[in-house]
């Protein structure tokens, strides 16, 4: 892959932000190019072995919930070979029981493929009892089992992807229509990772465009609503700290990311939609120098980088109702709303606009969002010993 080198970072304590890169050819040659051994060059050429090297120890997580097999079908035809893909489903299995339809589906396409993974039911007592022998309860409910929510599936496919021993974890949504995109994306996760000299790094994707039919056309957006308020306060409050205004946060929102698992062990994680915008927070708080935590020290020390990359292809997903757009944009601001960094200034800032937006009566007060620990606190040996992946895919045979 060629990708353009950040234009500029902005730095937030230990952590380092970079503009958003493009990629310049999805496929940039197998191996090192001579032409980039001149140091004046504003492209980077990350040769196909290293991707490679990475993406071996990827695994790639796709939350799923009642998405159509043939869509789920087409996410794993675009995830390379040696990614391991961990199927984290909550799909309702009464009256019909689509989980197991799923189950049939990847089983099938991985056996023609020949290729390795791992599917587990989000509200299955297995999946439970690794939380539960790992002493890790906060993930469960009051029946003893996972909570429900998307945040929730990727937590546990955290989990998983470290219980098969990955060293970096994806997450690619099952409602994707471009299987080519969602092989973009992957490429993208390995590019984007191999770029850090530091174990603690995070790769988010901006993606190029959203199409939508737009009279007798087609219209190709490339920002939504939430996205745009979400990045904005994002960008308010580095400035509140740094007291230059940025605008190097681009991809507040994106479901598309990837984490060294280092780093994904290490940080702390918020419920609902408001995970992604949580994940820069969580990093300004953990790592950003104002609080200091001996937790934190070996990454304040080696520094986190994280990567914003402009994928080429457009993003099509299954259009569900659009009702949660006021839902998504006040789960994202509670989180920046409830942050012990959060200045008075920028909360009355945050106050205004959602009561100028009617998501917020006069004297209502954002929800502060529901927080789980860091996987730090997860007992990965006992937990190792609570399962047997051999029932839940071929990943281990
Ligand atoms: P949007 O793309 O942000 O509008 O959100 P989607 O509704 O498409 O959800 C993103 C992905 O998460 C899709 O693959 C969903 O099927 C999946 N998803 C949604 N809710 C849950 C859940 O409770 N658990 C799991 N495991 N996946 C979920
Ligand atoms: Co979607």
């Amino acid at each position: 892959m060629r990708l353009e080198l950040p234009k500029y970072s902005e730095r937030f304590g230990a952590v380092l932000f970079h503009d958003v890169q493009k990629v310049y050819e999805l496929d940039g040659g197998f191996q090192a190019d001579e032409a980039f051994s001149n140091p004046f060059h504003v492209i980077r050429h990350i040769e196909g072995e290293k991707l490679y090297d990475i993406e071996k120890d990827l695994a790639i997580i796709i939350p799923t919930r009642n998405e159509r097999l043939r869509l789920l079908e087409g996410v794993l035809a675009g995830i390379p070979h040696h990614c391991l893909p961990i199927i984290l489903s909550n799909s309702y299995t009464d009256p019909i029981d689509r989980f197991r339809l799923e189950c049939q589906t990847v089983d099938n396409f991985c056996r023609y493929a020949k290729k390795k993974y791992l599917i587990m039911h989000q509200r299955s007592s297995e999946l439970a009892r690794l939380a539960q022998e790992g002493g890790y309860a906060s993930l469960l409910d009051d029946k003893g089992l996972v909570r429900n929510g998307k945040a929730e599936g990727m937590i546990a496919g955290i989990i998983l992807a470290r219980l098969m021993g990955k060293k970096y974890v994806g997450f690619v949504d099952a409602d994707n229509y471009f299987p080519g995109s969602v092989f973009e994306y992957v490429r993208i996760f390995s590019a984007g990772l191999s770029q850090s000299d530091s174990p603690y790094s995070m790769v988010r994707i901006q993606w190029h465009s959203k199409p939508k039919i737009d009279g007798d056309g087609l219209f190709f957006a490339k920002w939504g609503r939430v996205s745009r308020i979400s990045n904005a306060f994002l960008n308010r409050f580095i400035s509140q700290y740094t007291g230059f205004e940025t605008d190097v946060i681009k991809t507040g929102n994106a479901g598309e990311h990837a984490l060294s698992m280092d780093l994904a062990l290490q940080m702390d994680y918020s419920a609902g939609f408001s995970i992604e915008t949580h994940h820069f927070v969580n990093l300004m708080e953990s790592y950003g120098g104002v609080h200091v935590t001996p937790e934190a020290l070996p990454a304040m020390q080696q520094g986190v980088y994280l990567y914003q990359i402009e994928s080429r292809n457009p993003h099509l997903h299954d259009a569900k109702e659009d009702g949660h757009v006021e839902g998504m944009i006040h789960q994202s601001l509670s989180v920046l709303f409830h942050s012990s960094l959060c200045t008075e200034v920028l909360k009355t800032e945050i106050l205004t606009e959602m009561r100028r937006m009617g998501i917020l009566k006069k004297n209502e007060y954002p929800q502060k969002p529901h927080y789980y620990p860091s996987l730090q606190q997860l007992d990965f040996e006992q937990a190792e010993k609570a399962w047997d992946p051999q029932k839940h895919g071929n990943a281990a045979l």
